[in-house]
């Protein structure tokens, strides 16, 4: 056996928590797509299956046969230069594959790829399992903001679970950390995996500023609530404004006032808000109208980088003031998987840290999330910097 145990069993591990994730679903919740940037259950499922059949299997295995000729243009999320697919608002309309036809796909490319690597083995194959490993793990927590969503959105409010806790107790004690003006290095520097969005190691020159060793919680977002900052145009950026008078946002996703009193959408049901944890699911609009409310800003993706190690960060993905751009030495990985990043790097804001639905070992401090601004599906939050 060449293979080294710990990658096949990471391999394994990684393909048996996804299917964990999903063990609480009705039949009917994998097949839903609510809003085009929630993809049904099944068709993670499978995508993530696809990944490794198609950048491996199909590439290093001479005698692999594919489960399905079709489930390339079912499963591919965006590679255009792998070939043609479902348009990515079509996703919900699948009544087939069925759930369990994408379970035995499941089986049957992690049994090859299991015995595929019990034989061959070198650098580049490696590489690849460990990137379709990372891109499971990423799929994982998208799954659970997916099944959120498509629990949440239901008028019986259906449970997920009675166990998953999504908003740990913070003692707000918001002190802020000085960091001193100064030149710091931006990026991965470590022998590990990370993706390619985070090389090229360079410097940056920041000014003075001081940031909260604290998310904002639920009571200090009530406050801006309730001093009438949803109605304050001078808050908003002026496409933030028209979003939330076209949606009629008010309100973080999932709050719903009942009574006078807000409740909250979880993963164990509906809850009355709990005031003592970090707001969450928020749109960047909404983080930087808070942050002009209380006459401070967001960090910058470099502050918050340089200034990690000072504070607890992972329960909640913290929206940076940062557009998503290449770093100056960037370089994009040749071929399809050159797509995986790379033309993202438009109109989208990064997002800092992790979340509770991140699974373990998948996030760093040089870790960079991407979203575009309106976007709060994700267990999103926001971190305040003051200027000195
Ligand atoms: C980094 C979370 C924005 O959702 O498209 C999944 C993760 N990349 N498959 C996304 C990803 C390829 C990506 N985000
Ligand atoms: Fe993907």
């Amino acid at each position: 056996m060449i293979v080294t145990d710990s990658l096949l069993t990471s391999f394994l591990k990684t393909r048996s928590d996804t299917e964990e994730i999903c063990a609480p679903l009705e039949t009917e919740d994998y097949v839903i797509q609510p809003i085009v940037d929630v993809s049904p259950p099944k068709w993670h499922l499978g995508h993530t299956t696809w990944f490794f059949e198609e950048f491996i299997l199909s590439k290093y295995d001479t005698n692999y046969k594919r489960f399905h000729p079709e489930y390339a243009y079912v499963f591919n999320s965006y590679y255009e230069s792998v070939g043609k697919r479902v348009i990515r608002t079509n996703r919900g309309n699948l009544s087939r594959p069925t759930v369990s036809q994408v379970y035995q796909y499941r089986d049957y490319v992690t049994s090859h790829l299991q015995a595929f690597l019990e034989e061959n083995f070198d650098e580049k194959i490696n590489e690849l399992v460990e990137i379709g490993i990372h891109h499971e793990k990423q799929h994982q927590e998208l799954l659970l903001t997916d099944i959120k969503f498509i629990l949440g959105n239901n008028p019986l409010f259906p449970k997920y679970n009675e166990t998953f806790t999504e908003n740990p107790e913070s003692n707000q004690s918001n002190q802020y950390v000085t960091i001193q003006e100064g030149i710091y290095e931006i990026g991965y520097q470590g022998n590990d995996f990370c993706y390619d969005n985070e090389l090229g190691v360079h410097r940056v020159l920041l000014e003075e500023y001081a940031i909260c060793n604290e998310l904002v919680s639920n009571k200090e977002y009530l406050d801006f609530i309730n001093d009438g900052g949803y109605n304050d145009s001078l808050l908003w950026h002026a496409e933030a404004w028209d979003w939330i008078k076209n949606d009629n946002i008010q309100a973080p996703l999932y709050w719903h006032l009942i009574d006078g009193q807000y409740y909250q959408y979880t993963l164990q049901g509906l809850k009355a808000l709990k005031l003592n944890t970090s707001v969450t699911h928020i749109s960047y609009y909404e983080a930087f109208a808070f942050a002009q409310w209380k006459g401070q800003r967001l960090p910058t993706e470099f502050e918050w980088e340089v200034a990690q190690h000072q504070f607890k960060w992972g329960s909640r993905w913290e929206w940076t003031e940062s557009a998503y751009l290449p770093y100056p030495n960037y370089k994009k990985a040749p071929g399809a998987l050159g797509e995986y990043n790379g033309k993202f790097m438009v109109n989208q804001k990064v997002l800092r840290g992790g979340s509770v639905a991140t699974s373990q070992d998948h996030t760093r401090s040089t870790y960079r999330n991407f979203f575009h601004p309106n976007l709060r599906w994700q267990f999103t939050g926001l971190r305040l910097v003051k200027n000195i």
